[in-house]
C-alpha cells in the first residue's frame, strides 16, 4: 500500500482464522499496517476476541474485549459521534498501552459518506523530518486532560518524542487538538505545553498538523465491508474523518498487549 502498509486479498472462502498469527505479527511490525480484504471473519464479537487471544494477551476494557464502534443515538464523547477524531494513540490514559489494534469493519460507510480511518507512520515522519523541527519537538512535553465520560479519560503526560517499546525507533506521541471548524466536538481534551514558549505554541501546532497529514507517511483508509486492519499502535497515530450522521459505519476493535505488556509511561 502507499505510502505504507501491506494488503492481502483472500482467495475465495479463505478464513481470517486460518492465517498464521506469527507471520501476521511480523508483517505488522515491519509494515506497521496490514489490510486483510475479502477474508471470512467470525460474525460474533466473542469469536473475533477468541482469535485475537492467539496473538497473546487481549487488553480488557470496562465494556469487555471488543469495542463496538458505532455512532450513538445521543453521544457524550466524540468517539461515538460522527465528528472527526484527531490523531492519537490508543491507551494513552490507561495503565498499559496496547501494541496492536485489530479492526474489523462490519458495515462500511458509503463512498460519499466519509468516515475513513486516518493513520500516520510517525517513524517515517521523524526519519525524514527537518532537523531543526526535530530539535524543537525533542524539548516538548504535553499534558493532556480529558473528562472520563465513556471508557477512557484522566490525565496523561508525554514527551512528543518517545522510543518505540519494541524496535527502539523514535516515534511521535501526540493527541492533536480537535479542529476549530468543529465547535460541537464532544469532550474536548485540554492541552498544556512544556518546553515551548506560549507564544510559540500556535507555530508548533501548525508544524505538527502539517507533518501528521503529509501524504508521504499518512493515509486515510476508506473501509469496505469485511476489511480487517492490523495496526502498530506504538509506531502509528490514528484518527477518523468526519462522516455523515446516520451513515452505516460499524467497526469492531480489539487491543492486543505486547509481551511484556507496555506499562504506560504517560501516567508517571
Ligand atoms: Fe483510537
Amino acid at each position: 500500500m502507499e505510502p505504507f502498509g501491506v494488503r492481502s486479498r483472500a482467495e475465495r472462502g479463505q478464513r481470517l482464522t486460518e492465517l498464521p498469527v506469527p507471520a501476521l505479527r511480523e508483517l505488522v511490525r515491519t509494515h506497521r499496517l496490514v489490510l486483510l480484504r475479502g477474508y471470512e471473519v467470525p460474525a460474533e464479537a466473542e469469536q473475533l476476541a477468541a482469535w485475537c487471544r492467539q496473538w497473546g494477551e487481549v487488553m480488557s476494557w470496562p465494556f469487555g474485549d471488543v469495542l463496538e464502534l458505532r455512532e450513538a443515538q445521543d453521544p457524550t464523547d466524540h468517539i461515538f459521534d460522527c465528528s472527526s477524531v484527531p490523531f492519537h494513540w490508543d491507551g494513552m490514559y490507561k495503565p498499559f498501552v496496547p501494541e496492536f489494534q485489530v479492526f474489523h469493519c462490519l458495515r462500511a460507510p458509503g463512498p460519499e459518506d466519509g468516515g475513513a480511518t486516518t493513520f500516520c507512520d510517525t517513524v517515517r515522519l521523524l526519519d525524514e523530518a527537518d532537523p531543526g523541527l526535530l530539535d524543537r519537538w525533542r524539548r516538548v512535553t504535553v499534558t493532556y486532560r480529558i473528562g472520563q465520560v465513556v471508557h477512557y479519560g484522566g490525565k496523561a503526560v508525554s514527551p512528543l518524542l518517545v522510543e518505540h517499546p519494541v524496535s527502539g525507533a523514535p516515534t511521535l506521541r501526540f493527541n492533536a487538538p480537535p479542529p476549530e471548524e468543529e465547535p460541537d466536538f464532544l469532550n474536548r481534551p485540554a492541552h498544556e505545553f512544556a518546553g515551548v514558549g506560549a507564544e510559540d505554541v500556535p507555530e508548533l501546532l501548525a508544524g505538527l498538523r502539517a507533518a501528521l497529514t503529509d501524504p508521504r507517511w499518512s493515509l486515510a483508509h476508506a473501509w469496505q465491508d469485511g476489511d480487517v486492519v492490523l495496526a502498530d499502535n506504538h509506531a502509528l497515530l490514528h484518527g477518523r474523518e468526519r462522516f455523515r450522521s446516520r451513515a452505516p459505519r460499524h467497526l469492531r476493535r480489539v487491543h492486543l498487549l505486547g509481551d511484556p505488556a507496555h506499562a504506560n509511561p504517560a501516567l508517571g
